[in-house]
């Protein structure tokens, strides 16, 4: 590791499950890069539903994997962009410099430094700010593989739920862009913004009732809502397809029992319930970066906020009503 770069650092530290005001300022050891790997110096973190989860240990399923008493990674921040300060066995020392946007492993983001694996890493060009490059990855990337998991294309008719949030934002640009017909519920005070950014139709989904929208979407993509399954099949047309990537679920198994039920209702039936379980993938960062760029979408941002600040980002995400991203500076 270079000399430069100080052996410990301030992060910060949800090292309990619980809620946002739980979140401590920890001097904590700078992480070293291992083989296949790049230190980054972080220069925006985006937050995303999945910080929060993983926050409150929520659903208690999750603390199987991520740690049954307290988080093993208590740093919170998964997408970011940072510059590679170091480099670790295998990875191209001249590569220090470079600025990249990256999906981490397992968080750390809430730092002045952060690990991630050079074969995630895609560059961020100068004409991308490290903020909107940061919204990119988790949010872009899941919007993206929902619309594969559901085949939208050009012409197609498709009902994005939960269309004001991270994913959804990113849902209707997409869709909107692949040429589709998208038509997206949100709460009322969004919904300006929502047909601003591609939809067609919009609907306040504290008031609509969807069993009286037509029954003929090519798609759904299922983001935040908490309808019955048999309901947003009923809306698809004969080989139409349920994307399902959040909405609710109960406190110990979470979205599984959903899952299951999608799975039994598209049993010999030609209107499927998808799951979408989306990964890091380059290629589709690589293209999201491409779209920013040449304009084709636009990242919403509802604010961006000092590095000192990163736990009023975790709070707000924690109050499921953020409109896009919340992305927190690197610290200076
Ligand atoms: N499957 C996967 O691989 C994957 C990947 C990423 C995320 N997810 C999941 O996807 C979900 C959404 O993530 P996100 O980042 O978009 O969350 P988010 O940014 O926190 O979403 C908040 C937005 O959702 C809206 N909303 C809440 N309930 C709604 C409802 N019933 N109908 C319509 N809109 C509603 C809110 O509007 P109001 O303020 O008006 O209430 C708010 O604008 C989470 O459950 C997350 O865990 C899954």
């Amino acid at each position: 590791m270079s000399t430069t770069i100080t052996h410990t650092m301030p992060a910060w530290l949800n090292d309990r499950y619980g809620s946002a005001t739980g979140t401590r300022r920890e001097t904590v050891p700078t992480p070293e890069p291992r083989r296949g790997e790049v230190l980054l110096r972080i220069r925006a973190t985006a937050l995303n539903a999945a910080d929060v989860r993983l926050m409150l240990g929520d659903p208690l399923l999750l603390r199987l994997m991520f740690g049954l008493r307290r988080p093993k990674q208590p740093i919170r921040g998964n997408d970011v962009a940072g510059t590679i300060v170091a480099v670790g066995e295998t990875v191209d020392a001249s590569r220090i410099g470079e600025e990249v946007v990256v999906e981490l492993d397992s968080g750390g983001g809430l730092a002045p430094y952060a690990v991630a694996r050079v074969d995630r890493l895609v560059t961020r060009p100068g004409a991308l700010t490290p903020e909107v490059a940061a919204t990119l990855p988790i949010s872009g990337g899941t919007a993206f593989q929902a619309l594969d998991a559901a085949g939208v294309s050009s012409g197609q008719r498709v009902l994005v739920i939960g269309a004001s949030g991270g994913v959804g934002t990113f849902a209707v640009q997409l869709a909107a862009l692949r040429g589709a017909e998208v038509w997206a519920t949100c709460g009322e005070p969004n919904r300006a913004l929502v047909e601003s950014l591609g939809a067609t139709r919009t609907f306040d989904y504290r008031t609509t009732d969807l069993s009286t929208l037509p029954s003929n979407f090519d798609a759904i993509i299922e983001i935040a809502g908490s309808r019955p399954l048999r309901q947003l099949k009923r809306l698809l047309a004969p080989t139409g397809v349920v994307a399902m990537v959040g909405g609710e679920g109960g406190r110990l198994l979470g979205p599984i029992p959903r899952i299951l039920r999608g799975l039994l209702l598209s049993i010999g039936s030609r209107r499927s319930i998808r799951m979408v379980a989306a990964v890091a993938k380059r290629e589709i960062n690589e293209q999201l970066v491409e779209l920013t760029i040449a304009g084709r979408i636009a990242p919403v941002i509802e604010r961006t906020l000092p590095w000192d600040a990163a736990v009023d980002g975790l709070a707000r995400l924690e109050s499921g009503h953020t409109v896009g991203k919340v992305v927190v500076r690197g610290r200076e």
